[in-house]
């Protein structure tokens, strides 16, 4: 996950006062600074309720996995981490959005190793499914592993190859969904949003999420304040380009929840307003 840019800044802002001898006493409150900023996030992991011991035992699988040694074995086309997993918290904010919303069929573009596909699989009904793409074999294999010790994991279909396709094969389908959560390859987001909207693919009630929305604050600070290397400042437009053809498309209203590197959720103008 992207770290917040206060955090990113305090960090930096710390090590420049250890470098240049700056008193011990704002060096302290620097620290004291970082230290609140964790405290938030901790508080939010422990006060809320724990996770299913199949999720659990993901989370931990995920994080001990050798993807090093899987990518130099040429089983990974690029170098994954454990942290592109979206975690214990957002995993039961998932699971409480899908109960809430009544869900049954839920369609995740970017499953990795299953921790939001299992949360979301988790408070569906029986026949309820999580339709789940994900373009690496490998990384696809491990999630089915991870995911079918849970008694739930039946629910989790995967379609293995670039979203864009499988998206636009569930459209040709004629499939309809409850809730979409799009947390793969962020410059793929306007394309995976457009297929399903265009295509009647979101349910009348339907919400779409956007995980990363905030983008470690790529979507809302200037370039010289983003403190990235050059590659990825190349890139830091892509979120706000998304989150702007959203907020100008008038089919749909949206609200940004600022948990974790931020989640949009979007939904029908017609869903969103109540009767007067
Ligand atoms: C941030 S991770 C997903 C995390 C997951 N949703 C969770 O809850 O833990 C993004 C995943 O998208 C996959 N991905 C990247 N580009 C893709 C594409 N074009 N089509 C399908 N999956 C893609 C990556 O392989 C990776 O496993």
């Amino acid at each position: 996950m992207a770290q917040s840019p206060v955090k990113r800044h305090l960090v930096k802002l710390l090590e420049t006062a250890k470098t240049r001898g700056v008193p011990e006493d704002i060096q302290t409150q620097i620290q004291t600074c970082i230290d609140c900023a964790n405290a938030l996030d901790d508080y939010c992991d422990t006060i809320t309720s724990p996770s299913s011991e199949a999720m659990k035992n993901l989370i931990t699988e995920t994080e001990t996995h050798p993807w090093k040694q899987a990518h130099d074995e040429g089983k990974t086309q690029w170098m994954v981490s454990s942290r592109m997993l979206s975690g214990a918290l957002e995993g039961t904010f998932l699971k409480t959005l899908a109960g809430m919303s009544n869900a049954k069929r839920v369609l995740e573009v970017g499953l990795f190793t299953g921790c939001g596909a299992l949360a979301m699989a988790e408070a569906l009904p029986a026949d309820g499914k999580v339709v789940t793409c994900e373009l690496s074999e490998y990384v696809g294999d491990v999630a089915r592993k991870l995911v079918d010790q849970s008694p739930h994991g039946k629910k989790i279909d995967i379609m293995i190859g670039p979203a864009a396709e499988s998206i636009q094969q569930l459209a040709t389908e004629g499939q309809q969904f409850d809730m979409v959560f799009i947390d793969a390859n962020k410059e793929g987001y306007i394309d995976y949003y457009k297929i399903i909207m265009d295509n009647d693919m979101l349910t009348p009630r339907g919400t779409i999420l956007i995980d990363n929305a905030l983008h470690g604050g790529q979507a809302y600070l200037p370039k010289d304040k983003l403190q990235l290397d050059e590659s990825r400042i190349a890139q830091s437009h892509v979120m706000r380009e998304f989150n702007d053809y959203v907020y100008n498309d008038n089919r749909v209203n949206q609200v940004m929840v600022p948990i974790r590197d931020g989640v949009m959720m979007i939904r029908r103008k017609e869903a969103f307003e109540g009767e007067a």
